[in-house]
């Protein structure tokens, strides 16, 4: 069955929209995993414009499925996920300018620095997943680095412009899907999911995990965080039985 990864941090964006110490981010994950998250994922950013560090330390105490901490490069943000060990981490592309994460890592353009962070998590325990575009460029440098599982950018398939676009983008992500898999990486995917478009996305089998957030925190607000977790639990769960 393929699983779901509730990302957390607009939660938090909704907290410093006034600086206070409300919602909860920490609160909300509780809640996630009441709805069934399989797991439970926050973004520490270098601008820290959502997730704070006692966010990450005390979601490190807190969750009991998996957390995964994503994060980018940065030698200061290293050195926290070293010293929390989330379950596992997910190294992303960083701008600051960005609204969101917006392309994939370029692992086959920075083979050294990339493999250097993975040793240094992979000597604490800590597995290595990378947030990339469906290339098998990228797929194979995510192997040739060490990386544990890669995340396939799903943010140009929720994106397209028109069905013929879409099923194009799918067709790629699940040929990324059937290569990253045959190299022996887990294969994660994410980014712009939501209600209406997951369905294809967690029918592909080498699909283990889909990470969603902006749209679950959406419907939270509308339905509430326990039945937005539901909802979109039981979409994937039809759409990975089938
Ligand atoms: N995966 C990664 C690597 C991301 O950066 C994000 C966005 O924070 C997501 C998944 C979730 O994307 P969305 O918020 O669009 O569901």
């Amino acid at each position: 069955m393929t699983k779901l990864t509730v990302n957390i941090d607009h939660v938090a964006t909704v907290r410093q929209a006034r600086r206070i110490d409300k919602p909860d981010p920490v609160w909300a994950a509780v809640l996630a995993e009441l709805g069934g998250a399989d797991g439970i994922t926050a973004h520490l950013r270098e601008d820290r414009r959502h997730v704070s560090d006692r966010d990450m330390r005390i979601l490190r105490q807190t969750v009991k499925v998996p957390l995964n901490m994503e994060m980018g490069l940065a030698r200061d943000i290293i050195e926290i996920a070293l010293e929390i060990v989330p379950d596992f981490v997910t190294l992303v592309p960083e701008n600051r300018q960005e609204v969101t994460t917006e392309g994939g890592l370029d692992v086959a353009g920075g083979i050294g620095k990339v493999k250097d962070a993975i040793g240094r998590f992979s000597a604490k325990g800590i597995p290595a997943s990378l947030f990339i575009d469906a290339d098998e460029r990228q797929i194979e440098a995510a192997a040739e680095v060490g990386a544990w599982a890669v995340e396939i950018h799903t943010g140009r398939y929720a994106d397209a412009a028109n069905p013929r676009e879409r099923e194009s983008v799918l067709e790629a992500i699940g040929n990324a899907a059937v290569s990253a898999a045959a190299k022996g990486l887990r294969v994660h995917a994410g980014h712009g999911l939501d209600c209406m478009n997951v369905s294809a996305i967690a029918a592909i089998p080498q699909v283990s995990e889909l990470a969603i957030g902006h749209s679950i925190i959406g419907r939270a607000i509308m339905i509430g965080m326990v039945e937005a977790v539901r909802e979109m639990k039981r979409l994937i769960e039809a759409a990975s039985c089938r």
